[in-house]
């Protein structure tokens, strides 16, 4: 059985229909090709109701109605609202999946607040989810059922990597959930360089930003470590080698590597 089988008939079911919670969604939906076995509360009526009409989910009026419907529930409020979102349920008797994305919240926090016979995992997700090119760390809580659907909900939005150990959420929010964001400057920077040499900035705008792309996807489709993919291009006396040896000097690897830290730090303070 693959992972995608897992969702079907599975009821599926979520709680916060903002930005990432209404990615994921639609992601799911589009993958199980019908929006039948969807429940989505949110306590503005408006945002269930869109999220609703791109993915066929039925808009419950409480996020209890949700639960009693559904056999996993993800978990997509902001982390302040977490708390009183979780202890205002009214959980069924059932073994109820709940998938959180809270950011920096512990799954023994989360147990704290939900009675005991809900199985409770935690995801994070990056914002790439938005256009089914993200990368989310899942963890590996042992409850086989459950630790399958989580898998297959967000393989639909990307690439998934299953951490066995909590802690380990706080580094890969440091990679992968606060990377996006270092990319972008990477963009920014790269296209005010082309702007500098007398590119015109919506054409250097546009090679920045297909570059990182190309970067990536090349990356991504090969057994090749990326330190492999930069001797190709960095030949001899030439031109690449030139900025290689700028990028090293001005500490590129060791801002990464420390930008890395910082928010991997800043993840376990918040938690
Ligand atoms: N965005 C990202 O890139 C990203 C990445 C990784 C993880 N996450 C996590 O994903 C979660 C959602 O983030 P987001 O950016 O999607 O936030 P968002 O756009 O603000 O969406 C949160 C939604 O939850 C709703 N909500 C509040 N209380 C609720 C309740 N009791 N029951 C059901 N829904 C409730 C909010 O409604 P109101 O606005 O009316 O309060 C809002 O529509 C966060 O926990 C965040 O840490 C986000």
């Amino acid at each position: 059985m693959t992972n995608r089988d897992a969702l079907e008939g599975l009821r599926i079911g979520l709680l916060g229909c903002g930005n990432m919670g209404g990615s994921v969604l639609r992601a799911v939906a589009d993958a199980l090709g019908s929006g039948d076995a969807l429940r989505v509360f949110d306590p503005d009526p408006d945002r269930a109701l869109s999220l609703s009409t791109v993915t066929g989910a039925t808009v419950e009026q409480s996020g209890d109605a949700v639960l009693a419907h559904c056999d996993v529930v993800m978990l997509a409020c902001k982390p302040q609202d977490a708390v009183a979102a979780l202890a205002g349920l009214r959980w069924p008797e059932r073994p109820l999946g709940l998938v959180s994305m809270l950011a920096g919240m512990r799954v023994d926090r989360v147990r704290e607040l939900v009675p005991e016979q809900v199985r409770v995992t935690r995801v994070m997700p990056n914002v790439a989810a938005l256009v089914g090119a993200g990368i989310t760390g899942v963890l590996a809580t042992g409850d086989d059922e459950l630790d399958q659907w989580t898998t297959a909900l967000f393989e639909t939005c990307g690439e998934v990597v299953t951490l066995a150990k909590e802690e380990q959420f706080d580094a890969l929010t440091g990679v992968s959930g606060s990377g996006p964001a270092y990319l972008f400057v990477a963009m920014e920077a790269l296209a005010d360089g082309g702007v500098r040499m007398g590119l015109p900035r919506d054409v250097a705008l546009r090679l920045a930003i297909h570059t990182v792309r190309g970067a990536g996807v090349l990356a991504a489709s090969t057994v090749d470590h990326p330190a492999v993919l930069k001797d190709r291009v960095a030949s001899p006396g030439g031109t690449t080698i030139e900025a290689l040896a700028v990028l090293e000097a001005a500490g590129f690897r060791s801002a990464l590597i420390e930008a890395v830290t910082a928010s991997c730090e800043r993840s376990k303070d918040l938690a």
